[in-house]
This record gives structure tokens, C-alpha cells and sequence, in this order.
């Protein structure tokens, strides 16, 4: 594991020492060396690798133990099926382990920005982060990293060793529903933050996923579109994300999505899972299937996929009877049965889930948690424009009118199976489908509130059902903040366009007041056909429990603005690769093929290609300070790039800046676009302060893979770096000339 915390966020250090007692009841359990291990249970000796550990239990169980590993269940009443007593309530997931053996049962919990529950009458309640993309927007892995590490304190608190977490699905589409749950369109950035949580996950001695495996990229047919991607293009792309979060973390799963991919379901598709994943990247750990993912017994064993979960979501029970079955029978070899338990036992000895057992009912400290979320949400809320400087808001304001979203109450959060649902209960109870993925969850932090906590203004509240008398309102007040929102959630694809008429709720308010601020709740990026006329617009994404308290910080300058947008917001749907969704329209479960014609080009890196300019690019956000980059220098030292800079806060503030370094060769139409994120730093600087910047690039930023020998190959000659505010603002170029270099496919 290669841990890089950032040395300079001070809420970090704040925040890991928040976190210091919650994982603690793990640390205190004694560990059971050789001489304390029964002489039966020799795999139980933490001594030895976790290899021999997975090898020497394995020799002892029974087929059906094996099963007991392989194939799990959905713990819930379920399609007329009783929920497994033995598995936790609302949870998404139970195996029975081998007790004899001292495996212990298995207790999973969707945990994408906190330990989630499913719907029903015992939701649990916990601390939520704000979204993934939120996170991303941070661009700062420590801060991933501890929101992790709060995640898997509350899980083991709560009883659950297996989180599903680590979605690193590429934002390719937009309006891909589950985009808040991810990381970003740039698999460097995506895999840097996604990656930095799975580890602060299993901090813990648990396990966390990394999903969805692979090119999950749309919600619309998710259950059996094909996604059609090419192998140059999706090793640059989708797989390189996958593939540099996972070395990144070492994820003890791998969850499979719903999709097709190039012919095959992702469950049992073996190029994805025998030879990218297992040959290729030589992945340890298992491949488990997304709820309803897997389609049979024999193709699926035999072509990689390890544990079948979440039954009965699926149509057969195909990895109980029926897999012991077809080993029997020899259809699927019983190495390969024996290989499927072998992962699952290593996963569980390497994280430490056998070594460190979890209970229910430990105790979380809420009021630690909130803080780690807060300073999560702080840092990824972006401000998009601030050009009559409404922002920070002005002490001496006297009336402001804050307008839409329930912002007197609380802040919305995306839907499905990630949901956390708030300590202290939802802020605006019976909200959105009855059925998954709802209900539409508000978390009781209010915006509202926590700007009145900071201003001596008098604050109104319209909730913005009646345009008129929003309107009116703001015509009345000084300032004027309009909070909108985008609900987006699992098995549902977003409109870029704002839902419920808030367009002309922003344009009549702003029409009225043009000293107006958006603030935007949305799962990803939304058009503004009313941005000229709006004053300030922040997007403050899904921003967590304690998001009200996140937005007032940054609206009211206590904290700088210092998210930037982790992928581009577009002016319109005709800039995209696909203006029309594919599928759109279609009965559910049709089947169709998405053509990823736009190859790794995804995000930035189309709109660089086909010269489009955004409504904002990838990397946008503006602070409330001022900082100049300096003395860009790039050494190429046998082969590997080197990029330094300095970074100056020539302001009268403390501020927080993402300075990004971009590559691309000087012939750069061999690659998929004209340049690439090589590399980030998050640098905290107070007024008059400056740092040199160090950071290096990992060679497959700058390579092509050559799929036919299966090497990533960077051309002899001369290279651009760029040091960048956003992929759209190029403020230093220099070159530097690099040998012709190959490296095998682990980037070696
Ligand atoms: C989602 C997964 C999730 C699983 C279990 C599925 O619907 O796609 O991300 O982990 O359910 O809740």
C-alpha cells in the first residue's frame, strides 16, 4: 500500500485525530500469535502470509463450507422469501461463513458515502459524506481517505466486515444517474480519490469493493445494454481507472456491474475478469456480482466470477446446489472452485476481517463524524462564478432572501442502494417514490440556519412553489440565494436540464434581484439557461450531513472555495458524444448496444478534441484568494517525468488551490485527445506564502497501450507539460524531450 497524504490539509490532521477513538476497538483486540494458535488451526497464526493462511483452511472444508463463501444472500423479505434471520436488518448482504473453522459470517452494507441502509421500517441511521463526486471535487485524497476511514469505523460499529463502496465508473455519461456516486470523468482522479477512501475503509480490517467492474456507465437498461468499447480504448480509459485505484488500495473485492460489455454480461465476462483483471493486473481478491448480476452457474465460474450475491435478486441460485452440481460433474474444475473460495479466504485474512471480528452495537461518536463529513463538504463545493463578488457575503448585508430546496430545513442527497439515512431522521419525510430508488432523502442540516448563525441580515425563507412570490421576496431583500436542486439516484438517468420549473424560478428571481446566488444540490452537472443573469453560482453537489453547515462556511468566506469540478459541465446536450441517450425511450430490460464511439476521449478530453467550450471545464473553481504559479520545470530522469513548480498566495487570505499538471506529446493526434491530467496536488498556502511542488507522473499518462502485445509504449520525442487552473486555463507550458520507453501491462 502506498499511502500519500497530502502534507498540508490542516482540517485533515483535525479530523484524523476526530477519528483517533473510533476505530479503536479493533487496535485493542490481542493478536493470536503461533504460540496461541490451537494446533488445529494453524491458518489462524497471523504470522504467516495470507496466502498459506487462505491455503492451509481451505484444505479443510467441505464442498458445501465452499458454497457458504460463494454465495450469498439478500437479508431482507424479498420477492415473497423470508430474510435470512442471521443477517443484519436493511442490509444489503449475508453469507454464512464456517463457524467451525472460525470463519466468520459475512455482513455486507452498501457504503459509498456511509454505511447505508436499505428502505424499510428499521432504517439504520449513520453518518453520511457528501457524494462521491463531491468528494472528488475535493481533489484531495486525504480528505477521501479519513471520510473512508469514518465509513468503516461506523461499519465496524454497526456489525458489517464487507462494504460495497469504491465506485470508479468514469462520468462518460453525464447524466448517468449514479454519477454522484463516482469519482469523475479522469481515471487519474477518480482512482487518486476513489482509491484513497477504499484504503481509509479498510483502515479498519474490512473489506471494501471497488465497483462497477467495468464501463457501468449509464443507468438507462443498465441490466443488459452492451457497452461497446475497444481494448486501446478502454485500457486508457474505464479499465485505467479500475486499474490505478486498485493498486492503489488493494480493494479485497471486486464487484462485476449489471451491463454487457463487448458480448458478455460484466458477471461472466472473461476477457473483463480472467484476463484483464486476474492475468493481466493480477488481482488476489474476488469478483462478486452486483445484486441480480449473475446469469448462470458454468460461464460464469468458469470465466471469472467468484461469489454470486444478494439472493434472490438473480433468477436461479446459481452458485449453491447448482455449483457444487456442475463440480461434480466436472463442468466447472474443481481448481477453479477451489481458486473461487481461495480468493475470498485471502481477502478476508489480508484485510484482517478473520483477524479482527465486528459486533453490532458499538458506539459512534456522531458529533467526531459530522466533522469529517463537514470538512469533506467544505472542500468539494465549488464555486463556478462569482462575478459581481455577492461572494463571501458582505457583513454589513442587511436582508437576504434565501429561496427553493428545503434550505430553511436541510440538504438533499442522492438515491438507492447508497443511501444513508440521517441520525435525527430525514428533514422533509415522504418525498419521492415510494418505491426504490426512493424515498428522496433530505438531511436535517440547514443552510438556512447555519448562514443565519453567521450574518447579522434578516433571512426569509421562500420554499419556491410560487415563482411570484419568490420574486417578490428577492425584489424586497439585498441579496438574494436560490438553492436548486437535481434529485439523482440509481436506476435512473438524469435531465441536465434543472426538474420542476427551477430554471424559471432563477430567471424570475434573478429578473427581480440581480444580485442573486445559485446554489446548486445536484448529483452532477445541469445546464443554466439563466447564468448571465445570476450573479454567483456554487455548486455545492449531495454536500452530507452536515452539508448546511458546509455551504454557509463557504458562502460566507470563513473557509476558502476550493473544490474544483471533477468533470465538465456542458452547454448543451449537442456538445456530448451522445446527444440522445441511448436507450432512451426503450421498455425496460430491452436490450441495445451503446457504442463508445468516443473511445477514451471521455469527458475534457472529447471537448478538447472536438474544440467544444463547456459552460465550465473540468478542474473550474474559483477561490476567494489569489494565487500565481511560478518556475515550471519538467526533468525527464532515466525516462521518468518529473514535473516541479511553485505555488505563490500573493492575497490577503489563507486559500486552498488545485494546481494540475496536463500532458500531451508534441504529435499528440497518436493519442485519444490533445492532452491528459498527469498529475494534482491540494496546497494550502496562508497570505504571502509560497511552496515548490514536486510531483511526478505515473508513464502510462503518457503512453499509448498497444493492445496487440499488450505493453504501454511512450514515443521518443518531445512532450508538452502544462501547469493548468482547469483543463480550459493554461497558465505555464514548457517541454521536455522523454526516450522511447515500454512497459509491460502492470505499468512496470
Ligand atoms: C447496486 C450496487 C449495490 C447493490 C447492493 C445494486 O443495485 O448496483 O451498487 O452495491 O445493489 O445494494
Amino acid at each position: 500500500m502506498n499511502m500519500k497524504l497530502n502534507k498540508n490539509a490542516c482540517a485533515t490532521a483535525v479530523a484524523l485525530a476526530l477519528l483517533g477513538g473510533a476505530g479503536a476497538s479493533w487496535a485493542q483486540t490481542p493478536a493470536q500469535t503461533a504460540a496461541q494458535t490451537p494446533a488445529s488451526q494453524p491458518w489462524m497464526d497471523r504470522s504467516l502470509p495470507a496466502e498459506q493462511r487462505a491455503a492451509l483452511v481451505l484444505k479443510e472444508m467441505t464442498d458445501d463450507e465452499k458454497i457458504n463463501l460463494l454465495f450469498g444472500y439478500f437479508p431482507n423479505d424479498f420477492k415473497g422469501i423470508k430474510r435470512q434471520e442471521a443477517g443484519r436488518k436493511q442490509a444489503a448482504g449475508y453469507f454464512k461463513g464456517i463457524p467451525r473453522l472460525g470463519i466468520p459470517e459475512l455482513h455486507q452494507a452498501d457504503a459509498g458515502i456511509g454505511v447505508a441502509s436499505q428502505p424499510g421500517p428499521d432504517v439504520r441511521e449513520r453518518t453520511a459524506l457528501p457524494s462521491g463526486m463531491a468528494t472528488a471535487a475535493t481533489w484531495n485524497p486525504a480528505l477521501a481517505y479519513q471520510g473512508g476511514a469514518m465509513i468503516g469505523a461506523e461499519a465496524r460499529a454497526s456489525g458489517f466486515n464487507i462494504l460495497l463502496a469504491g465506485g470508479v465508473n468514469l462520468a462518460r455519461e453525464p447524466r448517468n444517474g449514479r454519477n454522484f456516486e463516482y469519482g469523475g470523468e479522469d481515471p487519474w482522479l477518480a482512482a487518486q480519490m476513489v482509491g484513497a477512501q477504499i484504503r481509509g475503509i479498510q483502515s479498519n480490517h474490512i473489506v471494501s469493493t471497488i465497483k462497477h467492474f467495468a464501463a457501468n456507465d449509464q443507468e438507462t437498461g443498465r441490466n443488459h445494454l452492451d457497452a461497446r468499447l475497444g481494448d486501446q480504448a478502454a485500457r486508457t480509459s474505464d479499465l485505467l481507472a479500475f486499474q490505478f485505484a486498485i493498486e492503489n488500495a488493494s480493494p479485497g473485492a471486486v464487484m462485476c456491474g449489471y451491463n454487457r460489455y463487448n458480448g458478455d454480461y460484466a458477471c461472466e465476462n472473461d476477457y473483463l475478469l480472467n484476463q484483464v483483471l486476474k492475468r493481466d493486473w493480477g488481482y488476489k481478491g474476488w469478483v462478486m456480482s452486483d445484486w441480480g448480476g449473475t446469469h448462470s452457474t458454468v460461464p460464469a465460474a468458469n470465466r471469472g466470477l467468484d461469489q454470486q450475491s444478494g439472493w434472490p435478486f438473480d433468477h436461479s441460485a446459481y452458485f449453491n446446489e447448482a455449483l457444487k452440481e456442475a463440480v461434480e460433474n466436472g463442468h466447472v474444475p474443481r481448481a477453479r472452485f477451489d481458486d473461487m473460495a481461495k480468493r475470498v479466504l485471502w481477502a478476508l485474512f489480508d484485510k484482517g476481517v478473520i483477524d479482527h471480528p465486528v459486533a453490532e452495537g458499538g458506539a459512534i461518536d456522531y458529533a467526531a463524524h459530522a466533522k469529517v463529513s463537514q470538512a469533506d463538504a467544505e472542500e468539494g463545493i465549488v464555486l463556478l462564478k462569482n462575478s459581481k463578488q455577492l461572494l463571501p457575503l458582505a457583513p454589513g448585508l442587511k436582508s437576504i432572501a434565501i429561496i427553493g430546496s428545503h434550505a430553511n430545513v436541510g440538504v438533499l442527497s442522492g438515491g438507492g442502494s447508497s443511501q444513508v439515512y440521517p441520525a435525527g431522521g430525514m428533514a422533509v419525510p415522504g418525498l419521492g417514490p415510494k418505491e426504490f430508488p426512493g424515498p428522496m432523502v433530505y438531511f436535517p442540516s440547514s443552510p438556512m440556519k447555519s448562514i443565519a448563525a453567521r450574518s447579522k441580515a434578516q433571512l426569509r425563507y421562500a420554499d419556491g412553489s410560487d415563482v411570484a412570490a419568490a420574486a417578490q421576496l428577492a425584489a424586497s431583500s439585498e441579496l438574494v440565494i436560490v438553492f436548486a436542486n437535481q434529485w439523482t439516484a440509481e436506476a435512473l438517468d438524469a435531465s441536465l436540464t434543472l426538474p420542476d420549473r427551477q430554471d424559471a424560478l432563477i430567471a424570475a428571481v434573478a429578473k427581480a434581484n440581480p444580485n442573486t446566488v445559485v446554489v446548486l444540490e445536484s448529483g452532477g452537472p445541469v445546464l443554466m439557461p439563466w447564468l448571465d443573469q445570476v450573479g454567483a453560482v456554487v455548486e455545492a453537489w449531495y454536500p452530507g450531513t452536515a452539508g448546511g453547515e458546509a455551504i454557509a462556511r463557504v458562502l460566507s468566506g470563513e473557509v476558502d472555495a476550493s473544490g474544483r469540478l471533477p468533470l465538465t459541465f456542458p452547454a448543451s446536450l449537442e456538445q456530448l458524444p451522445r446527444p440522445k441517450l441511448d436507450g432512451e425511450g426503450l421498455p425496460k430490460d430491452s436490450r441495445f448496444t451503446v457504442n463508445y464511439h468516443e473511445g477514451a476521449a471521455v469527458g475534457y478530453k472529447w471537448f478538447d478534441l472536438k474544440g467544444h467550450k463547456p459552460l465550465f471545464p473540468f478542474g473550474h473553481g474559483l477561490s476567494y484568494g489569489s494565487v500565481a504559479y511560478s518556475g515550471l520545470a519538467a526533468r525527464a530522469d532515466g525516462g521518468k517525468l518529473t514535473v516541479t513548480f511553485k505555488v505563490s498566495n500573493d492575497g490577503q487570505r489563507t486559500v486552498k488551490d488545485v494546481p494540475q499538471v496536463y500532458v500531451s506529446p508534441a504529435n499528440a493526434a497518436k493519442w485519444e485527445a490533445p492532452k491528459r491530467l498527469a498529475a494534482f496536488e491540494k496546497v494550502e498556502l496562508k497570505p504571502g506564502e509560497s511552496r515548490t511542488v514536486s510531483l511526478s507522473v505515473d508513464p502510462r499518462l503518457l503512453a499509448v497501450f498497444d493492445t496487440a502485445d499488450k505493453r504501454w509504449k511512450i514515443g521518443a520525442g518531445d512532450y508538452r507539460v502544462q501547469l493548468a487552473k482547469s483543463a480550459a486555463d493554461i497558465r505555464h507550458t514548457v517541454s521536455v524531450r522523454l526516450p522511447a520507453r515500454s512497459l509491460d501491462v502492470r505499468g512496470k
